[in-house]
């Protein structure tokens, strides 16, 4: 065979393994796509629960249904700052406060911290 064909023959088999490439990546990428969009719109459906009722389904027993203390301490006046309470939120303490890291997400927890505020009485 002349070097040449070799030559032409591997160009095409590279073009075809390129081109069987792309066709998987626009494959996955569409795919990924889909999955987005339709876990976005499942979210959105099922209503994303605002920050009132993530207190009132996750901190309530133990902090009071407004902040007032119950088999926890109360979350009035916290003297620790934002940042320190959703880091406590997330991983808990290792004693009696639990971890929320798991369930929720920074996002939520930033929201219920500033939810948990609207109860302070000092400002
Ligand atoms: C099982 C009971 C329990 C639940 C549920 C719970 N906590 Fe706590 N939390 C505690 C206790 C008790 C403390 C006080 C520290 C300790 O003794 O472990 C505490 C402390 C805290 C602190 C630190 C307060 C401070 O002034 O230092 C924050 C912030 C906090 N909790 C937020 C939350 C949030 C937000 C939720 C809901 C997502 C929640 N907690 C759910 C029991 C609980």
């Amino acid at each position: 065979m002349k070097d040449s064909n070799v030559t032409l023959m591997n160009t095409a088999a590279s073009f075809k393994s390129h081109f069987f490439n792309i066709t998987l990546a626009a494959a996955l990428t569409t795919g990924m796509f889909f999955w987005a969009f339709h876990h976005a719109s499942v979210y959105a459906d099922s209503a994303a629960p605002d920050a009132k009722t993530l207190y009132s389904r996750y901190c309530s027993l133990c902090h009071g249904d407004q902040c007032q203390g119950a088999m926890g301490t109360p979350l009035q006046n916290m003297t620790i700052d934002d940042k320190a309470a959703i880091e406590v939120t997330q991983k808990g303490d290792g004693k009696q406060m639990p971890a929320f890291g798991q369930e929720l997400t920074v996002d939520q927890i930033t929201a219920v911290i500033a939810y948990v505020h609207t109860f302070d009485t000092k400002k």
